[in-house]
């Protein structure tokens, strides 16, 4: 066969660039073309198509021009040849095929480059890249991330937000945790509050603007005690969310004094920002107020050690997506819905108990889960579990499905690790503050009236009721502890368990 290249070019190495060159680059086409036509690829395909496989590509292209060159060092070593440089003669039907085919290859590379490029783009921006392919690593984060408000909000647009330096920032960052997954030396748990989140006016803002919310939101929880019959308990609280725009509402509430009206700043003493020792207020009008906590004193030096924050959305909204529920949450939500039997004697607790079981793997406390609630009933109330035995069994389902839902035990996640601040039950949230801990110097202090943030409208034994109040009753504690509630945080009794 004649030689349609010059000669420099039949060397092994060049040769070996090429086949592998075009092996790949067909490879890609047919995955890329697949891509396109097929509703939804399995997430390792991308990888593949739009990452290892154009790295090869090239790779291989790039031998091609280091085979000639090695050969061109060869010939003249052996004196076939004096040139240093390759001479390009158009006349010659050889090298103007070669001259043709990089002028066309090239072209085509730069085009295939350009739609490959941005394909790889989108690619890493997608939900499945960020959340499924590194399963182990980002399941918890994923599977809550599924069963939220945002479920349908992609990763990146809280995570990255738009902008070209925080893609950079974020695909750096993304190649260093590959790394790290690759060669296991990640964190478990991953540790929040994430540093150098983005701030939240360039993420959750680009969707939701406080400042145009107002009005107030009814809120309604149920409760189930502890005793034999699951007795229900309920409240309906208004809660005063509000927002600052005199054409919509009053300006007022929640958002109102926290975010628009007032820029707050604090000092925190622990990585979760749990224990604060000074907050300070700005208003509009530029009046500052310092507020100095009781739970955390300080002295002044030790205050200029400690690190400050400027509060906004992710201070109470930390949890938008990711949501741990502590196990009595779950429980009261399934037995709310159905989902658990109240005619079974003691559920609420033994469900609890089932789910905060030592458990070293998934599969583990499925099984155990299955076995220590079939026991109870069996052991304790042998014709309960006689006369309903479907309930149990579903009851067992239930169970195993918050504890899959909420727990994940290879990479040590649960409520516990990660604290959701919105409220003040079973976390210290809005308590951080609001307390009776925090005092200026001449007295005032950061209001912890129950009514400020939200008014009881109802409240009591059995579901929730229909006639509701607006003038805000007095909170009634569901079981005696006498005036407890109003002097120790509720999170110090309800742990989540
Ligand atoms: C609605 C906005 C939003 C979306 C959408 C979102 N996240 Fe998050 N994510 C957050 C916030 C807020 C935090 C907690 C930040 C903090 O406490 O510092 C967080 C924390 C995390 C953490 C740290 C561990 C933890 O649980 O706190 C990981 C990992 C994470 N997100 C991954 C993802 C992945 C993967 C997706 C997409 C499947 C995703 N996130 C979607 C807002 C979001
Ligand atoms: C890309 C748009 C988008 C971004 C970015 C976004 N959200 Fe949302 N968010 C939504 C949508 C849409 C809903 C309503 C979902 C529904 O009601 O079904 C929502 C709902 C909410 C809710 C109400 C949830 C509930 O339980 O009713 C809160 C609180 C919230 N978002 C906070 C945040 C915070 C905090 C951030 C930033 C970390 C954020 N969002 C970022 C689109 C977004
Ligand atoms: C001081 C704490 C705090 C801060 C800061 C805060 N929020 Fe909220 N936000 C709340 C509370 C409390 C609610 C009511 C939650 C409920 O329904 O129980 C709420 C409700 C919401 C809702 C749901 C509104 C509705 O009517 O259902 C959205 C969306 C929201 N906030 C977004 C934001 C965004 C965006 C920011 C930052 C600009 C922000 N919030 C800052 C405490 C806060
Ligand atoms: C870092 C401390 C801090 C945290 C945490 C915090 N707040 Fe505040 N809050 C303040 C300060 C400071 C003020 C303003 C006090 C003043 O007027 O001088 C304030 C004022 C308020 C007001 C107005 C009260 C009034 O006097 O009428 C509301 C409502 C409010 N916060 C709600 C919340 C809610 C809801 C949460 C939890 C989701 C929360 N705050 C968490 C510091 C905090
Ligand atoms: C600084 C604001 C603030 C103060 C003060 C406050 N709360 Fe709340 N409370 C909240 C918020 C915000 C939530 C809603 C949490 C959520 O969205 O899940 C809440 C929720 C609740 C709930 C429902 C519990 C749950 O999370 O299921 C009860 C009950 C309650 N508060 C009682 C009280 C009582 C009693 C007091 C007075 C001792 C009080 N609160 C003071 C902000 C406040
Ligand atoms: C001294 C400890 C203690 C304090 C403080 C306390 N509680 Fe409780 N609380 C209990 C006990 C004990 C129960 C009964 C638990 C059960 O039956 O499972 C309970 C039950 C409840 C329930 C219904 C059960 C459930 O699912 O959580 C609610 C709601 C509740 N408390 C709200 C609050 C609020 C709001 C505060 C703070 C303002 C508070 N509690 C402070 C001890 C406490």
């Amino acid at each position: 066969m004649r030689n349609r290249l010059p000669d420099v070019y039949y060397n092994p190495v060049s040769m070996i660039g090429g086949a592998i060159a075009i092996v790949s680059l067909g490879t890609v086409l047919f995955l890329f073309f697949v891509d396109l036509i097929s509703e939804r690829t399995a997430i390792y395909v991308g990888i593949i198509t739009y990452i290892i496989l154009p790295s090869i590509l090239v790779l291989g292209l790039l031998l091609i021009p280091i085979g000639v060159y090695f050969q061109r060092r060869r010939e003249r070593k052996f004196g076939k040849r004096d040139l240093n440089l390759p001479r390009i003669d158009l006349n010659d039907p050889r090298h103007r095929f070669a001259f043709s085919l990089f002028s066309l290859g090239t072209i085509l590379l730069l085009l295939l480059t350009a739609i490959g490029s941005y394909r790889a783009y989108e690619y890493t921006d997608r939900t499945e890249f960020c959340g499924a392919l590194c399963h182990e690593v980002m399941e918890p984060e994923y599977v809550t991330y599924l069963d939220s408000p945002h479920a349908r909000v992609r990763c990146v647009d809280c995570h990255v937000g738009p902008g070209a330096t925080w893609f950079v920032r974020s695909k750096l960052d993304g190649a260093y945790q590959v790394y790290a997954t690759i060669s296991d030396i990640y964190p478990r748990p991953i540790p929040t509050p994430i540093e150098n989140l983005r701030p939240a006016q360039e993420t959750c803002e680009t969707c939701h603007w406080p400042l145009h919310f107002y009005g107030d939101k009814k809120r309604v929880e149920n409760y189930f005690l502890s005793d034999r019959n699951n007795t229900q308990w309920s409240i309906s609280l208004l809660m005063r969310t509000g927002g600052g725009m005199t054409e919509t509402g009053p300006a007022e509430g929640i958002h109102w004094h926290m975010n628009i009206a007032n820029t707050i700043e604090y000092a925190y003493i622990d990585q979760q920002r749990e224990e604060i020792a000074w907050v300070r207020v700005e208003d509009m009008d530029g009046n500052v107020t310092e507020y100095f906590s009781t739970d955390y004193p300080v002295t002044n030096e030790e205050l200029a050690d400690l690190d400050t924050r400027v509060m906004d959305c992710m201070d109470c909204h930390n949890r938008p997506t990711h949501v741990f529920e502590p196990p009595v949450r779950s429980v009261n939500n399934s037995l709310a819905f159905n989902q658990l039997d109240h005619e079974l004697p003691y559920i609420r607790r033994v469900a609890v108990d089932a789910i905060v079981g030592e458990y070293l793997t998934k599969d583990e406390a499925l099984e155990e889960i299955d076995e220590y609630i079939t026991n109870y009933y069996r052991t304790n109330y042998p014709r309960v579990y006689g006369e309903r035995q479907v309930s149990v069994e579903q009851a067992v389902r239930e169970v195993q499905r918050i504890y899959s839902r909420n727990f994940f035990p290879t990479m040590n996640v649960s409520w516990r690790v990660y604290p959701n601040q919105i409220g003040h039950l079973e976390y210290p949230g809005c308590f951080r503050c609001h307390a009776n801990n925090m005092f200026s110097p001449d007295g005032k202090e950061i209001s912890s009236e129950c009514n400020d943030c939200h008014i009881v409208m109802a409240q009591g034994e059995g579901p929730p009721r229909r006639q509701l109040t607006i003038d805000g009753l007095e909170f009634e504690h569901p079981v005696d502890i006498g005036d407890a509630w109003k002097y120790v945080a509720c999170h110090t009794c309800h742990t989540g368990s």
